[in-house]
């Protein structure tokens, strides 16, 4: 259904909208009006938002299963955006902590929101950007960590020593995964393609495997983990590069990972598993961006932005994102 026009007396901000699902062109920019902050309330004036791989998913609606968050018929949530950088310019009723001008990382969660010049979030989900760190390098260090974080920590349990294998390393979460694991001591081997190489070193690998060169199973190990953060490889297609008690992870779901998860454990002690970052609770995903932006504003994480978009031309940013190659995070910025 097309957004009624606002009357021209209303302040307004930009917005992309979707209102059928289909490829990058049918994301439209328009206008609405401006939010208002409720009691508890932010609104900030975005500065950069990220386009991820989910969000190409839900504007597709591909897979169809996607449908079942998004809306069965059309998209139930036009605007689109989740990790949203920028000023806060409004503060509703019983906030504390935030003032308007302080610059902040906002997560908006499954109401999304942020393809918008202003979006309206609960403070609680709004984490103040650090002094010296620029907004953009702090969106691109959300997107990416706030998977890679509970990953690494959680369910790789990376300790110093820890022999961790990265697919995908020069993806939004493997470039956090490898650089997160590198923090905690762990022996980081990267897979990615040629152009990636000298990218997936600088973030701390210490072995870099080029996938146009060698294949992920000749990747060498043993690995006490192997993170698959694109979701290319399977369990059974790693699991000679196991370690005996090794684990595989991965972000994306697949038959694969499923079944070995809750029935057919890989052999000789080791183990596959799946997880959903995003469906953590509010605090705990906030302690995380918390926790990301700190290491980010002490230098021992950095921000890969690949590419930037004005936001009128998501399409565009979205039908580069889906290609798959992109580096780390790409941004629209309002
Ligand atoms: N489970 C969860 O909670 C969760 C949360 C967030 C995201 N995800 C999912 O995780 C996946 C990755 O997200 P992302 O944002 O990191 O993706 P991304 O940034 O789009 O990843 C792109 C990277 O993948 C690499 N790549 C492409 N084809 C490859 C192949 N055949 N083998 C190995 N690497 C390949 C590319 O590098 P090279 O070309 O250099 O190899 C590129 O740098 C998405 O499917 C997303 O939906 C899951």
């Amino acid at each position: 259904m097309p957004t009624p026009v606002p009357a021209a007396d209303v302040a307004t901000t930009p917005v992309v909208v979707h209102h059928r699902y289909g490829p990058p062109s049918v994301l439209r920019a328009d206008r609405r009006p401006l939010p208002v902050a409720g009691p508890g309330d932010v609104v900030v004036a975005v500065e950069a938002v990220a386009v991820s791989r989910a969000e190409c998913a839900f504007r597709a609606a591909d897979p169809p299963v996607a449908r079942l968050a998004t809306g069965l018929r059309r998209p139930r949530r036009p605007v689109l955006g989740g990790d949203v950088g920028g000023r806060v310019v409004q503060v509703g009723a019983g906030v504390a902590g935030l003032r308007t001008g302080d610059r902040v990382v906002a997560q908006t969660g499954i109401t999304m929101g942020g393809y918008a010049g202003h979006v309206r979030v609960p403070a609680a989900a709004a984490t103040p950007v650090p002094d010296g760190l620029d907004v953009r390098a702090a969106v691109a260090v959300v997107e990416g960590g706030s998977t890679a974080l509970p990953f690494v920590r959680d369910h790789a349990r990376v300790r110093p020593g820890t022999r961790l294998l990265v697919n995908g390393a020069a993806g939004a979460v493997g470039a956090a995964a490898v650089q997160l694991a590198a923090h905690l001591g762990a022996e980081v081997t990267g897979v990615c393609s040629t152009d990636h190489v000298d990218l997936v070193r600088s973030l701390g690998a210490v072995a870099v495997v080029d996938r146009t060169r060698t294949r992920l199973e000749d990747a060498g190990g043993p690995f006490d983990v192997v993170l698959d953060a694109v979701g290319t490889s399977s369990a059974r297609r790693c699991r000679h590069l196991l370690a005996p008690r090794g684990v595989y992870l991965t972000t994306v779901p697949s038959l694969d990972v499923l079944v070995r998860t809750a029935l057919r454990p890989l052999a000789r002690g080791r183990s596959a598993a799946i997880a959903f970052t995003g469906l953590r609770p509010p605090a705990a995903r906030a302690a995380d961006v918390a926790e990301l932006l700190a290491l980010a504003g002490a230098g021992t994480v950095r921000g890969v932005v690949d590419r930037t978009w004005p936001l009128a031309q998501a399409a565009e940013a979205h039908a580069y994102v889906e290609a798959g190659h992109k580096a780390g995070t790409v941004l629209l910025l309002p």
